[in-house]
């Protein structure tokens, strides 16, 4: 186990955040000690709003065993979706389609129920190990309330590992699938983000809703609301969480819309 100071903004793709002490366990043991104290817990930090002060409590990043993987067996739930993905093309595996483009670890993607419409986390669950109450607890998806960018993970729950239902479809179908994911992703923008501030309302689409408000470009400091995409804020260079509040803050003036990003701090 590795522990050591740091400042979120160097973890999360928004690039915002203070400091924090950064616990990263790398054996099943390191487990137990590194959640007797108050805890939050790290994947790949891409749909994460931290504040300027940083978070008190540790932070648990996943390391060491817990990043390894194999297809006919279990998946580290430190693993990140994309490497993944890149494997299961490689052998002709479908179901993470959905998910391509989506910087996350397999841990985090679970906990979000990450995906697109194309196709969601849950969707290629078999099994979810997850660490609680001191102890490691196996759980089917249909037990865990998965739902539209949601997940009902017991209080604490740490995702270890996942066992993964592929199916075999052959390496060009595969591609074909996410040459669609890809084609809905072009519009997003490529500066550093947290993928989407807003949950869709049902039926529509935060993004439009905001760009018919004219919000687009609107800018607080060095955040920005993308002109690429309304539902994208982007950090222009060095911008704070305060700055985003604010954005946030202006957005949700004029739209009653839900963040989707979890705030820490
Ligand atoms: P983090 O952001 O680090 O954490 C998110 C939550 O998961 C936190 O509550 C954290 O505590 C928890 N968590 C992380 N790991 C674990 C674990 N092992 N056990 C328990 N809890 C854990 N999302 C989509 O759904 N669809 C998209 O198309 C999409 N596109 C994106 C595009 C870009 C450019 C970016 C930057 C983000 C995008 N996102 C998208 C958002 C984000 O990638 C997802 O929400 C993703 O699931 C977050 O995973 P993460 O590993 O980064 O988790
Ligand atoms: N639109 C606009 N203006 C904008 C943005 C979008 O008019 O600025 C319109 C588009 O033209 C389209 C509609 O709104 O007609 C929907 O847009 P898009 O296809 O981009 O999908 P979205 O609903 O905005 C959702 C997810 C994304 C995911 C994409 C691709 C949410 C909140 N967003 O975006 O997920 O990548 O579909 O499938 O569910 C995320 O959750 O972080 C995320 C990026």
């Amino acid at each position: 186990m590795k522990i050591k100071q740091v400042l979120l903004k160097d973890h999360t793709t928004l690039g915002v955040g203070g400091p924090a002490e950064l616990w990263t366990v790398e054996t099943l043991e390191d487990l137990p000690k590194a959640t007797e104290a108050p805890y939050r817990v790290l994947g790949n930090g891409s749909n994460l709003l931290v504040s300027d002060a940083g978070v008190s409590e540790r932070v648990i990043r996943l390391g060491g065993i817990f990043r390894e993987w194999s297809f006919d067996g279990w998946v580290g739930a430190g693993a990140l979706v994309s490497t993944l993905l890149l494997k299961s093309v490689r052998a002709g595996l479908s179901g993470l389609e959905g998910l391509y483009g989506v910087p996350a670890q397999v841990g985090g993607a679970v906990k979000m129920n990450a995906g697109t419409r194309f196709g969601e986390m849950a969707e290629a669950l078999d099994t979810v190990e997850i660490f609680h109450d001191g102890a490691f607890h196996r759980y089917h998806p249909e037990e865990l309330g998965f739902g539209y960018r949601h997940s009902e993970l017991p209080p604490g729950g740490i995702v270890t590992r996942v066992k993964l239902k592929l199916k075999e479809l052959g390496e060009a179908a595969v591609r074909a699938k996410i040459a669609l994911v890809d084609a809905a992703r072009k519009g997003q923008p490529k500066k550093k983000s947290a993928g989407c501030a807003f949950k869709n309302p049902p039926g529509d689409s935060a993004g439009r809703l905001i760009d018919r408000q004219g919000l687009k470009g609107m800018t607080v400091g060095k955040a920005m609301i993308s002109h690429e995409h309304g539902n994208f804020i982007v950090n222009l260079g060095g911008a704070t969480a305060q700055e985003v509040y604010e954005l946030l803050r202006r957005v949700q003036a004029v739209l009653p819309l839900e963040v989707e990003w979890e705030i820490w701090g």
